[in-house]
């Protein structure tokens, strides 16, 4: 990590990409909240123009770029705007950045997050495809940096690939909070919670009738439309065992996924003695977040601490996956590699999309992403380069957008 300029009072310098979406607002609250820290260098967004004006004024950034590379843009004074398809890379490796913090959706961060890797900078993310479909690169390049700061000094806290590739999503940071303090070699198990959306116990033919409204509905978190579906279908949670194995080096037959509906515990370590060890606290992702960029430190945060009191009982049971087929899916692709990973994930942001506006249902987005991992996921390359990745991406995408969606043959 680049050490943090002193002319600036030796706060860290931040790039966040996607700073418009749920993560990255909150990401802004958590970084504004902690200013005498981090200083925000970089804000990149897709089409939200009219936010990314008010959060520049709000932050003052060296740059801010929006996707939509027409769409007029009035920055403060001392702002100026990036664009082109280098952007997000050239924000990530600026001088003036020592952590990249990663809202967005979709595969458009891969490049910055290698690129930021392998120039020194932490990463905070809570983009999935950055583990689902490119685990075997990030983490190598993660692993790297770790090593340079190993040889140095081994109680350096930059010497672990974790301290470079910091997770967000809750599960994950669960698990690494459950971590620190523990040999590697200790591991059992990995308990991966899951809120189980608002169909848990629905029927078959009920999940055939979900409309878009009902599923936009999550019983326990406030997220993106995108995520919110995922859990509804349990595909977030076969994201998530992807990216626990990425992260944590865990094979796919140690991860558990339990229903768990209250969202307390947000995930958990078995050990190799028998103590389960889990980390809890209430749905607020600007607990996670803070602790992303604040690691190994934590700092007080606005997030309402639990009250296992008032909460009165915690209920945990397995995931159906006969019901939630999405889960089944992506843990076999997990398995299969990275090119099924990235297939997968690809074919999750269609088919969202698709039953979003109504030319898919329900249990169209299952079906959808079986046939396309078995169309696309298989293959001797299923470690691909992030070329192929990216184009990988672009046919899934291109495969399913319209039609209909059969059985896999
Ligand atoms: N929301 C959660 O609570 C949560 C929890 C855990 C993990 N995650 C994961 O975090 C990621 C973000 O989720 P989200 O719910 O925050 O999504 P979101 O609300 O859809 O936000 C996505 C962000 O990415 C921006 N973006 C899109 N295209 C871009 C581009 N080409 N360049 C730069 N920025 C671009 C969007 O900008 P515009 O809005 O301006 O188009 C927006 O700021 C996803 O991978 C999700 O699965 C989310």
């Amino acid at each position: 990590m680049s050490s943090p300029s002193s002319a600036d009072g030796g706060r860290l310098g931040v790039a966040l990409l996607g700073s418009t979406g749920s993560i990255g607002r909150q990401a802004v609250e958590v970084l504004e909240r902690h200013a005498d820290r981090f200083r925000v260098v970089a804000l990149a967004t897709g089409s939200n123009g009219a936010e990314l004006e008010a959060q520049a004024r709000r932050l003052h950034p060296a740059v801010a770029a929006l996707a939509d590379g027409d769409a007029p843009l009035d920055l403060p004074a001392g702002t100026t705007r990036a664009g082109g398809a280098d952007a997000l890379e050239a924000m990530a490796t600026r001088d003036d950045v020592d952590l990249v913090v990663v809202g967005t959706a979709g595969v458009v961060s891969l490049r910055p997050v290698l690129a930021a890797l392998r120039a020194g900078k932490v990463v905070a993310t809570a983009n999935k495809e950055t583990l689902v479909a490119g685990g075997h690169l990030v983490m190598a390049e993660a692993g790297a940096r770790a090593a340079e700061r190993a040889i140095v000094h081994a109680g350096d806290p930059l010497a672990s690939p974790l301290a470079w590739l910091r997770p967000i999503d809750s599960e994950h940071s669960a698990i690494w909070q459950c971590l620190v303090g523990e040999p590697r070699g200790a591991i059992a198990r990995l308990v991966l919670t899951a809120s189980g959306g608002p169909f848990l116990d629905a029927t078959p033919d009920e999940l055939a009738g979900v409309t878009p409204a009902r599923a936009l509905q999550h019983p326990t978190w406030t997220m993106g439309a995108k995520i919110t579906i995922d859990s509804a279908t349990l595909a977030n949670k076969g994201l998530e065992v992807i990216e626990a194995h990425w992260l944590y080096d865990v094979g796919y037959d140690a991860i558990d996924v339990v229903v768990h509906p209250q969202s307390v515990v947000h995930s958990a370590v078995l050990f190799v003695d028998g103590s389960l060890k889990a980390q809890l606290g209430t749905p607020d992702m600007r607990l996670p977040i803070q602790y992303a960029l604040t690691h190994p430190e934590r700092l007080p945060s606005p997030a309402t601490p639990p009250d296992l009191v008032a909460a009165g009982r915690l209920d945990f049971r397995a995931p159906d996956e006969s019901r939630f087929p999405a889960l089944r899916i992506a843990r076999q692709a997990g398995r299969t590699g990275s090119r099924a990973s990235a297939a997968l994930i690809a074919a999750d942001e269609v088919a969202v999309a698709r039953f979003l506006d109504g030319t898919l249902d329900f249990p169209g987005i299952s079906r959808l992403l079986e046939v396309a991992v078995t169309r696309f996921g298989e293959g001797a390359d299923q470690a691909p380069d992030v070329d192929s990745l990216v184009a990988l991406d672009r046919e899934v995408r291109a495969a399913f957008a319209t039609g209909p969606i059969g059985r896999p043959a």
